[in-house]
């Protein structure tokens, strides 16, 4: 008797990724890329570091000079935070020519109208300063470029926060024209809408983020980290260490210690204390600065293996690049073949083709 091996499921395919901003700090850690080492495991994984997209609100030179510089600090972020390059694609967007292809295509396929009511781009307008009246076509674009994006690897899930939940959906609405107008060439993509917890900031004010001088960053050594635990905002309304006050009342020191915090009796002794007024600001912190170091030692010890070899990270990227460069020419192939437009090519190739050999003739008579 003979048994079939058993065919192992294809594992489906996710896109996400983010634009080179520049470090990333906890917020992003608890956010998304906690969320993106977990699903690596579990999906076929594709990271795209999107350079194109950057230049929507900050086209100027300068600005595309430093690209390079956050792109790779991000990508040791990544890797750092636990990004396995062994099972996890990571690509740069600039570097694939058909998502320029492909984003010219699809511009076709969706309405300014549509467009211009996403509230993800007026906010991307208003933090960029741009008015009404200087939004650039590249913005209004944004979606339409996402969608090559997702559509270029043929990815089945992207995982987002609710601010691209809505890019997800024009993507869906572009691939379902394409395919009433063509034939049905891509599948419809699917958002995978995170649990994303907003971290608070050091200040206590709002969201950890890099403009407000927040954050603890990824990046940051043992000493920066013990430095913004003991400059964090607290209780200002509790005066001194022996006044009995509510931890739970949005103290960041509290917060923090609720999330990084390995040992979860320590934090409920601390609290008990602290409503008793049997415990100072001090002692919270340096507890703090300690759960921290246990949470951040795995991430720099894999930082520290990247910076004694740094040619790791380019070869990385050259690596996922040649992967997703591959798939993407092999849907624009199926794509210009839907179209047609590959009729007009080959027939202009021939003539190519009958001019050299002529000219070749000419040579050598
Ligand atoms: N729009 C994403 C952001 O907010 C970045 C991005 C560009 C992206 N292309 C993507 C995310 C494709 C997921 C899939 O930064």
């Amino acid at each position: 008797m003979t048994t079939e091996p058993p065919v192992a499921p294809r594992r489906k395919r996710i896109l996400t990724g983010d634009r080179p901003t520049g470090r990333l700090h906890l917020g992003h850690l608890l956010g998304s890329l906690r969320n993106r080492v977990r699903l690596q495991r579990e999906y076929e994984t594709i990271v795209i570091v999107a350079d194109l997209h950057m230049l929507t609100t900050r086209p100027s030179a300068a600005a595309i000079e430093q690209i390079s510089k956050n792109a790779r600090e991000m990508v040791i972020d990544y890797l750092a935070a636990g990004i396995d390059p062994e099972i996890t694609t990571i690509y740069l967007q600039s570097a694939i020519p058909e998502v320029y292809e492909l984003n010219t295509l699809f511009q076709n396929l969706v309405t300014v109208n549509r467009l211009s009511r996403l509230p993800s781009l007026k906010d991307m307008a208003r933090n960029a300063e741009i008015d009404d009246d200087s939004m650039p076509y590249g913005l209004l674009g944004y979606p339409v470029l996402q969608a090559a994006d997702i559509l270029l690897p043929r990815a089945e899930l992207v995982p987002v926060g609710r601010d691209n939940l809505a890019h997800v959906e024009i993507t869906r609405e572009i691939a379902r024209r394409f395919n009433s107008l063509y034939g049905e060439v891509f599948r419809e993509p699917e958002a995978l809408l995170g649990e994303v917890p907003t971290l608070v900031g050091t200040d206590g004010k709002g969201k950890m983020s890099k403009s407000a001088g927040n954050a603890i960053f990824l990046s940051d050594d043992a000493s920066a980290v013990k430095k913004k635990v003991r400059g964090m905002f607290t209780d200002p309304t509790r005066v001194r260490a022996d006044v009995p006050a509510d931890p739970d009342n949005g103290n960041p020191v509290f917060v923090f210690h609720e999330l990084f915090n390995d040992r979860p009796d320590e934090v409920q002794e601390l609290k008990e204390r602290y409503r008793q007024g049997r415990v100072g600001d001090g002692e919270v912190k340096d507890r703090l600065t300690a759960a921290l170091n246990r949470f951040m030692t795995p991430l720099w010890e894999r930082r520290a293996q990247l910076v004694r070899d740094p040619g790791m990270v380019d070869e990385i990227l050259y690596h996922g690049t040649r992967r997703v460069q591959a798939m993407a020419r092999e849907t624009l192939r199926e794509v210009r073949g839907a179209m047609g437009l590959d009729k007009a090519m080959k027939r202009m190739r021939r003539v190519v083709e009958r001019r050299e050999k002529k000219a070749r003739r000419v040579a050598s008579s």
